[in-house]
């Protein structure tokens, strides 16, 4: 029974449509459509689908009818107008469309297309939920902080408890590109620079995603983006060539790709770049041979935003027609906004440049997986007005929102333990973004309304509840000084206690196309830095940044430093919890801040080279830069809390691992301090000799523990062959016998405790 499937609710949002739908004999034999079966009844409409209509199921495009941001991404007139692409809708010429304006946009075209098109395939609706619909969570990077995938996972869950409320069937997230060069501005949307980070993450927000079954209506497709080597752009440039070795490509860059996969994602998005001269979408060995062969991926392929037509450009396709042509027979099942499959793959399977059992694959693909989003079984599925509104910013979303706020806050440092203020204190709170209604959300946001978000001025506000005395002064413009602002701010300080200053990036300045070529608080910021440093006031700096920051001057020297990233929807209610101690801050960074711009890439697991230079003195003719070393000023995991935490007793199971067997390491990890604190203790490893050289270090684990003040306990890990896996000389994983150093330690450079251990042969 047709009833039995299509709820109420659905009923009367679809209306008239719906009837017509459940009535015609298509849709009988669609409904057969089950997620995740009934192939046969997929053969039987691609046999009754023309060419064009192929194409058009190959085809995204950006909704005509934005909203909010979705407008400033969505140029009224670059889309044409609404009716146009309903009309384009209806006549098979799209799949769907993204970044659209919620379930009243989807609710027009699904009914358009359900009641007045041929075939009454159901199109899909897909948008950019990063971090967050309405409810907005950390960046991506700064929820990586929290070391706590579980995290991730919950927040993705409520992402698409709230985006599949509004009609959003897929999401082009979660981004899995490592990012180990800081200048690129798309670093805030992944985990950062950690290959182990990158995987657990890509996994966990996949799940939250996609949820117990995607033709849950609170389900989402996840798509893992962008495919591949995105983050490796040459120089940070956002969208520059990338040149990496293959070895490099699957050590670094495939991994959180293959991870989401096995997490169950079935989309992904061929990025912008090319690899070695071949751009992503034109890359037959990536696509295919290597994301279908070697991986057996099931899912289907999207091009970036005209990332297919950009070939052109790019210098490797003649036309639209040859861009078509080189993306589809590379392995790209769908073109996003350019419009080039609609347009040229009929002709181009009619003068036998494709083969038509090629664009059927794809078809089937693409109509597989709207049938495992449970679109045929009711279109309309995910389209309510009223769950929309119901599921917009619950309590509960916010809370989730706050606590992942808190756990995403990273504590660079605090002499003389500074922190947790008293909220008794007389605060002085200044910068640009201190009582600002804008740079809360983070720079990829569709949905979320930064008028909504808590600044820190209202958090810290609400927290101090009329004790003490807060004075907000701007002092400084984000990159321009304001008339009188260091004057402003350099009184309020002499009235107060303390100086917090919150400084760093705008939304703007971070997100794609957003690279930098300094990575330092901007120069207005800085002086204002300078000039309270001088009144001799204590100063916690407070960072709003979407990277890492190359800190300098009275930045660098303040005995008080937080990286406070864009928070999302409670942000400053967070950054209070953690200021004034109702928190002990637990975030550790998932990318290293470096020393000077210029040591950029950096990332914690390089090679040694043939010249290192120990810590301490600068070596003539040694791996460093002129007067400063090849270190982080504040490395990968490195974070503190409000404890006093202490490492000791490396202990292991046996000096030895056996080919097949085990090892157990483990430490104690002692809370000297007068509060409880959260760690995360985090194991490295280094292979001294191999047959292809090996990171200094690199996390093989990690685990976060709960301390109350006084307390010790013994961490302990379990290391397996597995775990000592790297591409060897075929390309192919691999391990070799052989001696390993192991740390169990705080972050990437810190000592902690130190042992070895040797992995015996077969
Ligand atoms: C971005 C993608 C995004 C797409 C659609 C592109 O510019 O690179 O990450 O999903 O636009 O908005």
């Amino acid at each position: 029974m047709v009833e039995a499937r299509i709820s109420r609710r659905s009923l009367l949002m679809g209306g008239a449509a719906i009837t017509a739908w459940a009535a015609s004999p298509v849709s009988a034999m669609l409904r057969t459509i089950q997620p995740g079966r009934d192939a046969a009844a997929i053969d039987a409409l691609i046999g009754q689908m023309t060419l064009e209509e192929k194409a058009g199921q190959l085809s995204l495009m950006a909704s005509a009818w934005g909203g909010g941001v979705a407008t400033t991404l969505n140029p009224a007139g670059d889309n044409g107008s609404f009716a146009a692409q309903i009309a384009d809708a209806v006549a098979g010429k799209l799949t769907g469309v993204f970044n659209g304006n919620g379930a009243a946009m989807a609710l027009q075209m699904q009914r358009a297309v359900i009641s007045g098109s041929r075939l009454k395939i159901p199109v899909i609706f897909a948008a950019d939920i990063i971090h967050g619909h309405r409810t907005i969570f950390p960046v991506p990077v700064a929820e990586a902080a929290s070391f706590e995938p579980s995290l991730a996972e919950r927040t993705a869950r409520v992402a698409a408890f709230e985006a599949a409320g509004a009609g959003i069937d897929w999401t082009f997230a979660p981004m899995v590109d490592i990012a180990r060069d800081q200048r690129w501005g798309r670093t805030m949307e992944g985990a950062g620079e950690d290959v182990l980070l990158g995987r657990q993450f890509a996994a966990a927000r996949v799940r939250g995603f996609q949820g117990k079954s995607l033709s849950d209506a609170d389900a989402m497709l996840a798509c893992a983006k962008h495919f591949a080597a995105y983050g490796a752009a040459e120089a940070g440039l956002d969208y520059n060539s990338v040149d990496v070795s293959e070895r490099t490509l699957r050590d670094v860059y495939l991994p959180p790709f293959k991870a989401a996969f096995d997490a169950g994602a079935l989309s992904t998005m061929a990025s912008f770049n090319e690899i070695s001269g071949i751009p992503s979408n034109g890359n037959k060995w990536l696509m295919t041979d290597l994301l279908r062969g070697e991986w057996g991926f099931q899912g289907f392929v999207v091009s970036d935003y005209t990332g297919d037509e950009e070939m052109i450009l790019a210098g490797f396709a003649k036309d639209r027609r040859d861009a078509a042509r080189i993306a589809f027979l590379a392995g790209v099942d769908m073109s996003m906004k350019s419009g080039v499959y609609v347009e040229h793959l009929p002709g181009l399977v009619r003068d036998g440049l494709v083969p038509q059992a090629l664009v059927d694959a794809s078809v089937r693909r693409v109509l597989a997986i709207k049938a495992r989003l449970g679109l045929f079984d009711n279109p309309f599925r995910r389209i309510d007005l009223k769950r929309e509104k119901a599921r917009s910013r619950l309590k509960t979303s916010l809370d989730l929102a706050r606590e992942a706020a808190v756990k995403s806050i990273v504590l660079l440092k605090n002499d003389g333990n500074l922190l947790p203020l008293a909220p008794t204190a007389r605060i002085a709170l200044i910068g640009p973004f201190a009582n600002a209604k804008t740079d809360l959300n983070g720079p990829w946001v569709v949905y979320g309304d930064n008028a909504q978000a808590i600044n820190l001025a209202t958090g810290l506000t609400e927290g101090m509840a009329g004790r003490g005395s807060l004075a907000v002064v701007a002092g400084s413009g984000v990159d321009k000084p304001l008339a009188g602002g260091i004057e402003a701010a350099v009184a309020a300080a002499r009235n107060a206690d303390v100086v917090v200053l919150e400084i760093g990036e705008s939304e703007n300045m971070s997100g794609e196309a957003q690279s930098r070529d300094e990575i330092t608080v901007p120069a207005p910021q800085q002086a204002l830095a300078e000039a309270l440093a001088a009144t001799g006031k204590p100063l916690v700096i407070v960072l709003k940044n979407g990277r890492a920051l190359a800190l300098e001057g009275a930045v660098k020297a303040a005995p008080a430093i937080v990286v406070g990233w864009f928070l999302g929807s409670e942000g400053g209610r967070a950054l209070t919890d953690v200021l004034l101690g109702k928190a002990s801050p637990s975030g550790r960074l998932p990318m290293s801040f470096p020393i000077a711009s210029g040591q950029e890439p950096f990332h914690y697991d390089r090679k040694a080279t043939g010249r290192p230079n120990p810590s301490g003195d600068l070596l003539p003719y040694k791996t460093h830069y002129r007067g400063i070393p090849n270190e982080a000023l504040y490395p990968f995991g490195h974070g503190l809390t409000f404890g006093d935490i202490v490492y000791s007793n490396l202990a292991q199971n046996s000096p030895a691992m056996a080919w097949d067997g085990s090892l157990e390491i483990s430490a104690t990890i002692a809370n000297r301090g007068r509060r409880e604190a959260e760690e995360v203790v985090q194991l490295y490893v280094h292979d001294r000799v191999a047959t292809v050289t090996q990171p200094i270090r690199e996390l093989k684990a990690f685990r976060k523990i709960r301390l109350p003040a006084g307390a010790s306990e013994v961490v302990s890990f379990k290391l397996r062959r597995e775990d000592l896996l790297f591409i060897g000389t075929a390309l192919k994983l691999t391990v070799e016998p052989g001696t390993f150093d192991v740390w169990i330690a705080p972050s990437a450079q810190a000592d902690g405790v130190h042992g070895t251990f040797d992995l015996s042969a077969a």
